[in-house]
């Protein structure tokens, strides 16, 4: 049975994509698994746009959504709740047993840029999360804009998630001032679920540096001693790191902006049939 999937996610996985997961397994010590995780590396900091390292986590996004706010919140954590994925952050935050507060919009309504300065000017936050784009609504935050806000509290880190944003639109992590940036396989990628893309920045190891507590699957610090030598804390899922490879090659192939474009107008065609309905 081969399904046709029009969700969200996870979509429809290529044959190319399953072909290169039954490439034979090697050791994530060995030399050549440094050798794909450095090819991996060098594609995906084009894709998040930044300098800092990208680390590949085996499991979904919650994992490293969750393991941000043990890695980074200190004081307190401001989360920016308007759909299911953001407002379900909030609980996670309170169930790591940090302190939180909240900004809130309308299920469909996007969060405003001045509410966040309101609320951070408070001075009580040192940890903001924003989901980019809140899949249960189909609501895209105006990123730009509260990121600019973000950038007022230099104390601030910034956890964003772009699990349904990521690839599809350029998102400049380095240019828009982001800490921490978090994806997840099995949306645009167009991968098998299962694995997670993070990127943190220096500001944001300092932080992990002055928390204890932070666990150890995730700990940002045992993610950033592994980079240093092409690997990953634990044995990773290594038939998704050989489809992640390959889909960063076919990326590449196509061209971003072309891919990007490509995105833009299917997105417009579904609009403009809706429209018309
Ligand atoms: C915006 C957003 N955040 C987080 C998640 C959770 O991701 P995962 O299921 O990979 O943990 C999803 C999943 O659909 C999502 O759409």
């Amino acid at each position: 049975m081969n399904y046709k999937l029009f969700i969200p996610g996870p979509v429809e996985v290529s044959p190319a994509t399953y072909r290169a997961m039954t490439t034979p397994v090697i050791g994530h010590r060995s030399v050549e698994f440094v050798y794909l995780f450095k090819l991996i590396q060098t594609h995906l900091q084009k894709l998040f746009y930044t300098q800092d390292p990208v680390f590949i986590s085996t499991s979904s996004a919650w994992g490293v959504m969750e393991g941000s706010i043990r890695n980074l919140t200190l004081k307190k954590v401001l989360n920016c709740m308007c759909g299911a994925f953001s407002d379900k952050w909030h609980d996670v935050s309170e169930r790591c047993g940090k302190k939180t507060g909240s900004v809130k919009s309308d299920w469909g309504q996007v969060i405003d840029p001045q509410e966040v300065r309101h609320a951070l000017s408070s001075g009580q936050y040192d940890t903001i999360t924003l989901v980019h784009n809140e899949t249960s609504t189909g609501t895209m935050n105006p990123l730009k804009e509260i990121m600019e806000v973000v950038k007022e509290f230099p104390e601030v880190i910034s956890i964003v998630d772009t699990v349904s944003s990521f690839s599809a639109l350029p998102i400049l992590k380095d240019n828009l001032g982001i800490d921490v940036m978090i994806t997840s396989s099995q949306k645009a990628l167009a991968l098998p679920p299962g694995l997670s893309l993070f990127s943190v920045s220096e500001r944001a190891f300092d932080r992990a540096t002055k928390l204890r507590n932070r666990g150890y699957y995730f700990d940002f610090l045992e993610f950033l001693r592994n980079h240093e030598k092409g690997m990953t804390p634990s044995t990773p899922n290594i038939p998704l790191v050989y489809a992640l490879h390959s889909k960063l090659e076919e990326i590449f192939k196509e061209g971003i902006e072309n891919r990007y474009l490509r995105h833009k107008n299917l997105n417009d065609k579904v609009h403009n049939w809706i429209k018309k309905k």
